[in-house]
């Protein structure tokens, strides 16, 4: 009859704590990490071309590669973050800024720990 009762209790705990993970899992199911190839490739092309894309016939620093994006994104974002007409500004006179979901996304991509892929 004790035999019954803890392989009883086993079995309820081995139950509840198997319920406990999953619900555990769902809830804390990881928000994909942003990475160049995945979420900036296409951004910088559509936004910064041509001027930074050699394929595109631009002459300005190469932003076609992860290295470069990657070696100069704190100034990428300083620039993005200024207001059209202030030095510096980029895209390069352009009169409006990129949106602030595009510029978001740099920033998430650097939060997230600049990845390539
Ligand atoms: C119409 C052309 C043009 C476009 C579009 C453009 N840029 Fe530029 N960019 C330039 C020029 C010209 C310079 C050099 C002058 C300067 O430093 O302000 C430059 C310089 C830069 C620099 C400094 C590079 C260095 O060598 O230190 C960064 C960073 C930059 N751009 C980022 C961007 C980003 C990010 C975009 C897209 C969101 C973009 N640019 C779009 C023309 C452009």
């Amino acid at each position: 009859m004790k035999k019954f009762f803890i392989l009883g209790t086993i079995a309820a705990s081995v139950l509840v704590f198997a319920n406990c993970s999953n619900t555990k899992k769902a809830a804390a199911t990881p928000v994909p990490k942003l990475s160049y190839e995945a979420n900036m490739q296409t951004l910088i092309a559509d936004n910064c071309a041509p001027c930074h894309i050699p394929a595109k016939g631009g002459n300005k620093r190469a932003y076609d590669n992860f290295a470069n994006v990657k070696a100069d994104i704190d100034e990428i974002i300083r620039r993005i973050e200024l207001n059209p007409g202030e030095r510096g500004f980029m895209p390069f006179r352009k009169t409006t800024k990129l949106s602030d979901s595009t510029i978001a996304v740099f920033k998430q991509w650097k939060a997230d720990g600049l990845l390539e892929k």
